[in-house]
């Protein structure tokens, strides 16, 4: 339920003009946590140069085997590297919750607003990029996952963005038929990170069947992503 207080949030700030600035503090002591016992998802043995959180949506169409496949994603994605280690997870919750409650045409800058209240570490934050899917620049087929800081915390760095593909997943630890996986994704392009992990997933799964023929479907989710490797950092 979201207070009075984030709700007139919401609604008087959908305008607002969006903020670009350089990400705010160093992550170069938080530690990505993520489940043992699995070999799909490796720590690297570096620190992350950035945490993002990203707010958007999964996209689907449903095939003509009644099933939701997926058609790519797009996300905001905010600087969290001021946001202490022992709330990521609270804090993960919180912007969730706020995303999922937000109305439709919503600015991000709006939702950053309003998890301001929910952790001061926001009252200065920015947008670190996007994230997006692209055709894939290698073999020209399919799509790839991408995340551009080009256009908002890196303005004027062209290669500050990274193509990756896919190379392990997990079933989200917690709901994960609510839940899109957990993954471990590796640089195919790009000067911004040599893995990207996309961990502590809210949302973003489809329903489990669909009738075929019916309109496409953009369900909300919002998740951690690890930046690690490439030329930049926080
Ligand atoms: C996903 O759907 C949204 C609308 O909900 C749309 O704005 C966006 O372009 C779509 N992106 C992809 C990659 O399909």
């Amino acid at each position: 339920m979201l207070s009075p207080i984030l709700s007139i949030i919401l609604a008087t700030t959908a305008l607002a003009a969006p903020g670009i600035k350089i990400a705010g503090c160093s992550v170069a002591n938080k530690q990505m946590d993520i489940p043992a016992g699995q070999t799909q998802l490796v720590n690297p043995t570096i620190p992350p140069s950035f945490i993002g959180l990203g707010l958007g949506v999964q996209n689907y169409t449903c095939s003509s085997a009644g099933t939701f496949t997926s058609t790519g994603a797009v996300a905001e994605l905010v600087d969290i590297s001021c946001v202490d280690s022992s709330r990521l997870t609270a804090v993960t919750d919180a912007a969730s919750e706020i995303w999922k409650q937000a109305p439709k045409g919503i600015s991000i800058q709006a939702v950053i607003k309003a998890l301001s209240g929910v952790d001061s570490a926001f009252g200065s934050s920015i947008i670190l990029g996007q994230h997006v899917f692209v055709t894939n620049p290698i073999t020209g087929v399919g799509i790839n996952p991408k995340w551009d800081f080009t256009s908002a915390s890196l303005k004027g760095h062209a290669d500050a963005f990274v193509v990756g593909a896919r190379t392990g997943g997990i079933p989200a630890p917690s709901n994960p038929a609510v839940n899109i996986d957990w993954l471990m994704v590796n640089n195919i392009q790009g000067d911004l990170a040599d893995q990207i992990f996309r961990i502590e997933t809210r949302g973003g799964q489809p329903p489990s069947t669909c009738t075929p023929g019916t309109a496409d479907i953009s369900v909300k989710y919002v998740s951690q992503y690890w930046f690690f490797g490439g030329a930049f950092s926080s």
